[in-house]
């Protein structure tokens, strides 16, 4: 994957098309024909996200998806041993540890590598002795970041969530009703505040996490309109973007969806 400062990689997470699938269970919408247009769109990477109670991506997709995908594959999956098993029988080319809770929606805020850190620390050996990349999907933190480091993973993927909402909040007339923010209550004026905070966050953390030498990915909550501002930051050289992606799909076709994010994903 490049790694240069002009070009910033586009990795799109499919997990909401199986999502689709499994409400009826039935091998429709066929995921690698989503690897396909995906691939033949502009992204530089699949992400799958491989969640201990199956709700969208199944074993099944996992192995077929690598057997066949002509992008590399970064598998999202908790620290939970046994997924760090299956992570290791399956060779993805990446590995990004997730935090996981069974009732949330989606992924609500980073790992904490600081207290699961025997945890992670023994995933991030055995993976790498099997020639899989590790990263660790972190809130914008310093701590974090400076342990995740210590712990030798090679990448970081900074959590674009709070920004994601904060922004949401800002630009769109939707009321946010089932997100559990610290912010939802601002002011507009506290809002902008917050919004520069969390850009600040994510900039500061992005240095930080390049200058010991992490690769630094981000992601969580990007869309067409709070994508920019990210790509903006220079020591952040890849974002995985994937409700947004699917979601636009509906409308304008997966190739489109994929074909108009490229376009916004450049510096
Ligand atoms: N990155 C990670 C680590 C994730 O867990 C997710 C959600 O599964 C994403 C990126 C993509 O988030 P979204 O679907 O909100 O674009």
């Amino acid at each position: 994957m490049q790694n240069d400062h002009h070009k910033i990689a586009l990795g799109v997470n499919i997990d909401h098309i199986a999502l689709l699938r499994e409400a009826r269970r039935i091998n429709n919408p066929e995921l690698l024909q989503a690897v396909g247009v995906v691939a033949q769109n502009g992204a530089d990477q699949i992400t799958i996200h491989l969640r201990e109670d199956r709700r969208h991506i199944q074993d099944e997709d996992v192995r077929r998806i690598i057997t066949s995908s002509p992008l590399p594959i970064n598998l999202e999956c908790s620290i939970d041993p046994q997924m760090v098993e299956i992570a290791l029988q399956m060779q993805p080319h990446r590995v990004t540890l997730v935090p996981e809770k069974r009732e949330e929606v989606t992924t609500e805020g980073g790992l904490d590598v600081i207290n699961s850190s025997a945890l992670v620390s023994d995933a991030i050996e055995q993976l790498k002795s099997n020639h899989i990349e590790v990263s660790l999907f972190i809130d914008p933190d310093e701590h974090q970041v400076e342990h995740s480091c210590a712990l030798e993973a090679q990448m970081i993927e900074l959590h674009t969530g709070r920004y994601a909402n904060i922004y949401a909040m800002l630009n769109s007339a939707l009321a946010y009703s089932h997100h559990s923010i610290d912010e939802l209550d601002l002011p507009r004026d506290e809002l902008q505040v917050a919004l520069k905070e969390s850009l600040d966050d994510l900039t500061r953390s992005a240095k930080h996490a390049s200058l010991l030498g992490l690769r630094v990915a981000a992601g969580h909550g990007l869309n067409y309109h709070n994508v920019s501002a990210m790509c903006a930051i220079d020591d952040i050289f890849e974002l995985n973007i994937g409700q947004s992606i699917i979601a636009r799909s509906i409308y304008t076709g997966l190739a489109t969806a994929v074909e108009d994010m490229r376009k916004l994903v450049v510096r």
